[in-house]
């Protein structure tokens, strides 16, 4: 068993307290590949965190509330509260077989969630930091609510795009707020919203311009991202609407019946209310202990670059206005593609990890996206043959093949048995030495160079054991002792990665521990080697990833539809299109026709100008398919077009007719087509 760590070491370095967080998905999704890169992330960290001996508490929950959840129940007439235990209860498992380790993974819609609020809110009350004001909404007469920007959609009223969001049009970058849209549909209910005045409450965050500037002063931000909030400051800091109408899913303010606190606002208390949680659950947690204004401890957020201002700006803000301690860092990191692209369903890159699970194990992702993750906002890319060569080669083919290669000597010709010294003592002092810049890379998230340090010195070990040969020393008899000597050095140099590797390959570390015959390893059992000791039977420890496995996984997420947890707030509902009789249908004049040319559109990025045949009419059509076609691979093709519909004036030109695509836009349009035989001009009966 393993010997005691070195007293002196640990009392030599402060024990530091630190409480880290990741974003809370929202509980109306699955967990993906998007997910993982910041779970893994923060996991890797944690755990690097508690190896070194630091008190390092993780924790996390699901985020409860919001339009979508509340609109997702009523159409499906029943209780929002089982939408989300359901997709909470998902998301434990998922993380749980991710290895990804909190100290507790709570829920928004808690006690302790809506307790901290109420005072929060009391607090911003007393403090005189919120504004009560009416404003004007869309507001859905036949759904009987008001409609969040992203619920209507109209033609654009700068460029003529017709079914553009209520809050930016996708073709020209114009933003509006949804009355200007022109001819606005609700997407619930497909009705035309009309505007209503409703009471809001709204949080003065200019109130807290200086202490947020000095916040950021202070280095809690990365460079890049700090760049962005001084862009923000000299904008000049708006007001934040923190509430909502009933209908909604949240914590109804107190003094305001029928009003909501906005999903966003509870959200990072979440935070707090999972920590109160455990801190009920567990002796050692004590809740001042992180979030008292004199807080002596480190409080780490780590998040996606797409809610930097929540937890940049509103976050520490309110932390400020209700008393608490703010954040001593938040850590932002990028998006993820797949291949290089956005995550798509039609590609099969967007993978649950459910789906991962059924085909892959756990730590080869946990490896690959270790190997890609720096400390900075950049994205990152799942490559899936960078994926499966780099796994195999530095996990399989480097590192656990250093054990393979050592330890049936140690069995069959010493017993099992490690010798008493090392032979080559400067390769192990090599390998402590390297420790601490590689801790160093771990503690600033450079996971990145942290990885490729620790597979330079895994090419160093084979080396050692390539010019050694055991193998062939075996094969003389009275070398048994030398064998067993080079296995033993071999076999601490695997021992010295692992401890290393252990933040980002908890299983694996986990069953090399068991074949060391050692307990827990911490990294202070670098310094020491495993001498005079009994090893375990080999047993591979892990296999190479067969392509095979990857091309199932993506045939697999090609032929699921699961949801996702994204973005609450912004996700598009189902648009319920009205009910139409045949005489209405009867009305649309579609015809096939063949695109005569296609050209970019100066000035909108997602538009085509298309010249199209139909039969015996020319028109122009303005299409926005740019993300999704090469102008040149269109011309030639057949297309469906709207042919009776009113010309509309667009900024760039008249469109003299709509052609028929399916997908939800942007890089995912596909064009319809008729088949083969079908002529220009042909009408669609
Ligand atoms: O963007 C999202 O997925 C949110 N559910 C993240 C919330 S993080 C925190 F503030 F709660
Ligand atoms: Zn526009």
């Amino acid at each position: 068993m393993r010997s005691p760590r070195d007293p002196s070491a640990t009392n030599m370095t402060k024990i530091r307290s630190i409480l880290v967080t990741a974003a809370l998905p929202y509980a109306n999704g699955l967990a993906h590949m998007g997910h993982l890169v910041e779970y893994v992330q923060t996991d890797i960290w944690v755990r690097f965190q508690k190896l070194m001996g630091n008190r390092c508490i993780f924790v996390c929950a699901s985020d409860a509330h919001g339009t979508p959840i509340m609109i997702r129940a009523r159409k499906d007439d029943i209780d929002p509260e089982q939408i989300i235990s359901h997709y909470h209860q998902r998301y434990v498992e998922d993380f749980a077989a991710f290895n990804i380790r909190f100290d507790n993974f709570h829920s928004t819609h808690s006690t302790e969630n809506r307790e901290l609020v109420e005072g929060i809110y009391a607090a911003l009350r007393s403090g005189g930091h919120l504004d009560e004001r009416t404003i004007r909404q869309s507001y859905d007469e036949a759904e009987g609510m008001f409609l969040p920007d992203r619920f209507v959609r109209g033609t654009c009223p700068r460029c003529g795009a017709e079914d553009q969001y209520g809050d930016s049009c996708e073709v020209c970058g114009a933003t509006y707020s949804p009355s200007e849209l022109i001819g606005p549909i609700s997407t619930l209910s497909g009705t035309r919203p009309v505007e209503r005045e409703s009471e809001h409450l709204f949080f003065r965050l200019s109130d807290f311009d200086a202490s947020l500037r000095e916040w950021v002063a202070g280095g809690a931000l990365q460079d890049s991202v700090r760049k962005k909030l001084d862009e923000w400051f000299e904008s000049g800091l708006q007001d934040w609407d923190i509430s909502r109408d009933a209908p909604y899913f949240g914590f109804e303010i107190p003094d305001m019946p029928g009003k909501y606190f906005y999903v966003w606002l509870d959200a990072p208390v979440g935070y707090m209310a999972s920590l109160a949680h455990l801190a009920k659950e567990r002796q050692d947690v004590n809740f001042d202990e992180f979030w008292a204004a004199d807080s002596q401890a480190e409080l780490y957020h780590f998040i996606g670059k797409d809610i930097v201002y929540f937890h940049s700006l509103f976050w520490p803000a309110v932390l400020e206005a209700s008393g608490y301690r703010l954040p001593s860092a938040v850590f932002v990191h990028g998006f993820l593609t797949v291949n290089g692209e956005k995550m798509s369903k039609s590609r099969g890159t967007f993978i649950t990890a459910r789906t991962y699970l059924d085909h892959l194990d756990p730590e080869y992702l946990r490896y690959y996206y270790a190997s890609k993750l720096g400390p900075g906002v950049e994205d990152i890319d799942l490559n899936m043959e960078d994926f499966v060569q780099k796994v195999n080669s530095d996990l399989v083919g480097k590192l656990v093949n250093i054990a393979s290669r050592c330890a049936g000597f140690i069995s069959r010709l010493s017993g099992g048995r490690l010798s008493d010294e090392l032979p080559e003592p400067l390769l192990h002092e090599t390998f402590v030495a390297a420790a601490e810049e590689i801790a160093a890379a771990y503690e600033a998230r450079n996971f990145s160079r942290a990885t490729r340090q620790i597979m330079a010195l895994a090419d160093q070990a084979n080396q050692y054991i390539d010019h050694h040969k055991p193998w062939l020393m075996a094969k003389e008899a009275g070398r048994e002792r030398e064998v067993q000597a080079v296995c033993t050095q071999g076999l601490n140099a695997f021992r010295c990665l692992i401890i290393m590797l252990k933040p980002v390959l908890p299983a694996l570390a986990a069953a090399s521990e068991e074949f060391l015959g050692e307990g827990d390893l911490a990294w202070s059992d670098l310094e020491r080697p495993l001498l005079g000791s009994q090893i375990m039977q080999f047993r591979p420890l892990m296999k190479r990833i067969d392509p095979k496995a990857v091309t199932a996984m993506l045939d697999a997420s090609r032929d699921s539809l699961a949801g996702t947890g994204k973005s609450t707030e912004t996700a598009e509902p189902d648009s319920a299109s009205p009910e139409i009789g045949i005489d209405d249908f009867r009305k649309i004049d579609l015809r096939v026709a063949r695109v005569l040319q296609a050209d970019p559109v100066e000035g909108a990025d997602k538009l085509l100008r298309l010249t199209l045949d139909l039969g015996e009419d020319r028109r122009q059509v303005l299409a926005g398919i740019r993300t999704a076609y090469r102008p040149e691979d269109l011309v030639d093709r057949m297309v469906i077009v709207v042919a009776n519909l009113t010309p509309r004036k667009m900024r760039f030109g008249v469109s003299e007719g709509m052609i028929l695509a399916a997908g939800p836009g942007g890089d995912e349009v596909f064009l319809l087509s008729p088949d083969t035989g079908a002529a220009p001009g042909m009408r669609i009966t």
